[in-house]
């Protein structure tokens, strides 16, 4: 007979009470998808009481990575984060970090596990936890994301369960959830495709730390895509161009690789170019982010399995797939963020990996972070899991921002996410420079010539050809002149001419 307990249920305001100021929280979500709701957001409502009495409320908080709304940017709105980790999108909240307000911990999403049960940001007080069920005997069946969730349950000391039903009973069938043992007692993760099942559909947890069962009904608020634009399908054309070309020389296998991809508008025209393209077989993904794409992807028969650990789809699109379980469950398996990112994992499979840089120098190194060096963008998220281990690591960046201000191939990065060592290939609008076997030198001509805009060329070619001489050519007093430009003037050339930048507007809804 299993122990069966009877859990407290409460609304979402009862349970925003028990949690105290100073608390370190941890709140499900890999995305909005996921993402604890309600009780966020009264806790929102609850800072924002008790600052009107003037007194204290902020919480440490940690997810599995960027959340929705009622999260991060309505905790952000009421002044209740002292503390963030392990990556966020809110508007906000990107503001308190970068004005210091809120303390952030930029990590690889494949660590914050291990970093979080190991104790090095010290005892885990409340987990907040959406679910489609709770059992008496403390099964957590999970919504849309796994994320770091199944080690939050683990770790924290009190937990609060969000019953969510919105979402599909049937979503647990979609799920393989493992969690690592410590080492020195690790084995290997015995994952060798993306679609292999090695776990449990469920969480366990002890009950008796079950402080709280809130039920609510409402959507993940994933935002759909922009429109493909002009300079996102180029880039697009020039990543399934040069797959058939390595595909053609034998490079990649004829059943091809799985191929992850990040996060965002170029990421997701990407997959549609793979997609539209006959000549790439159907594929597989290992990735972290299941988005919008690969539904049609999948439907159409061209994407025939995914591993990830969000579903972070719109809502019209989620319901495509509720309506269609039979079709969809044996398509897609969702994994704790410790096994999507895991490096073993990726470096087995050989991943093809596709990520988005702000700015990439002409040596190779990334910068997905920090605008200009100071202000922080999102976080490094799982794109260092990804490249780090990739078979190929693919950069994609438009080769310039703001009308052609500013060029995102500059001669140094301002912050360096990914370096030289594990950047194989970059993508910009312009074209694609194969870095592979390339000395440094060459690399530089290669990227310069194949990724930079042509109005930006001539000055990055002086640039090496003026620096000292060394493997690498740098002069260190004029390394960040385009930055300077940029922060004096507000352009990285002075004579900027927009003519050469205008971008050619395309139909809304295209697609590649
Ligand atoms: N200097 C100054 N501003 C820059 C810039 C640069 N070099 N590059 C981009 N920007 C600005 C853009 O102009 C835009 O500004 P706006 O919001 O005022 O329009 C903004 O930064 C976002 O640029 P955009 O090109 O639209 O970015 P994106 O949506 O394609 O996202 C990253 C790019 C790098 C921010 C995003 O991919 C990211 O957070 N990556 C790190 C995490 C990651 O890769 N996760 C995936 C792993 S699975």
């Amino acid at each position: 007979m299993p122990f069966v307990h009877s859990f407290p249920h409460m609304t979402a305001q009862e349970a925003a009470e028990l949690i105290p100021d100073g608390a370190f929280v941890a709140f499900s979500g890999f995305t909005p998808a996921g993402a604890a709701k309600a009780v966020p957001r009264a806790l929102s409502a609850r800072a924002r009481d008790l600052h009107a009495q003037g007194k204290p409320f902020r919480m440490r908080v940690i997810t599995g990575a960027s959340t929705g709304e009622d999260l991060d940017e309505a905790l952000a709105q009421a002044e209740a984060i002292s503390w963030r980790t392990p990556y966020q999108s809110s508007k906000t909240l990107r503001d308190q970090i970068n004005t210091q307000r809120t303390q952030f911990v930029d990590m690889h999403l494949s660590s914050v596990p291990q970093t979080l049960a190991w104790g090095f940001f010290g005892k885990l007080d409340f987990a907040v936890v959406e679910a489609t069920e709770l059992t008496p005997d403390g099964r957590v069946y999970l919504t849309t994301s796994i994320g770091a969730s199944p080690t939050f349950l683990q770790c924290a000391e009190k937990v609060i369960i969000e019953i969510n039903r919105y979402h599909s009973q049937r979503l647990r069938e979609m799920h393989d959830i493992i969690t690592l043992a410590p080492p020195p007692h690790r084995g290997p993760v015995p994952l060798r495709e993306p679609l292999e099942k090695v776990g449990w559909p469920y969480v366990g947890v002890d009950p008796r730390k079950i402080v709280a069962v809130v039920r609510h009904e409402e959507p993940d608020d994933v935002a759909p895509f922009d429109p493909v634009n002009a300079s996102s399908r180029a880039i697009a054309e020039r990543v399934v161009e040069f797959l058939l070309k390595e595909m053609a020389a034998k490079r990649i296998p004829k059943e091809f690789l799985p191929f992850q991809s990040g996060v965002g508008n170029v990421a997701n025209a990407v997959l549609y170019g793979l997609g539209a393209n006959p000549e790439i077989p159907p594929f597989t993904m290992y990735t972290e982010v299941y988005q919008d794409a690969c539904v049609e992807l999948m439907i159409e028969g061209r994407l025939v399995g995914a591993s990830s650990t969000a579903l972070t789809i719109t809502p019209d699109k989620l319901q495509q797939i509720y309506e269609d379980m039979d079709f969809f469950i044996p398509r897609i398996v969702l994994r704790p963020q410790e096994i999507t990112n895991h490096p073993g994992v990726i470096r087995r499979m050989g991943l093809i990996t596709m990520n988005t840089a702000l700015e990439v120098d002409i040596y190779g190194h990334a910068n997905s972070t920090h605008v200009m060096g100071t202000k922080m963008m999102n976080g490094i998220g799982g794109s260092g899991d990804f490249t780090r281990n990739a078979y190929l690591s693919i950069y994609m960046t438009p080769s310039v921002q703001k009308n052609g201000k500013i060029s995102s191939i500059v001669p140094m990065v301002t912050h360096v996410d990914h370096n030289e060592h594990s950047l194989q290939v970059v993508v910009t609008e312009q074209g694609l420079a194969d870095l592979r076997g390339l000395g440094a030198m060459e690399r530089a001509r290669c990227i310069i010539d194949n990724c930079a805009h042509p109005a930006y060329r001539d000055y990055l070619h002086r640039y090496i050809e003026t620096s000292p001489l060394g493997h690498e050519r740098h002069d260190l007093s004029k390394c960040f002149e385009l930055h300077r430009n940029l922060m004096e003037t507000g352009q990285m050339l002075p004579d900027h001419d927009p003519k050469l930048f205008k971008e050619k507007k395309e139909p809304v809804g295209a697609r590649s």
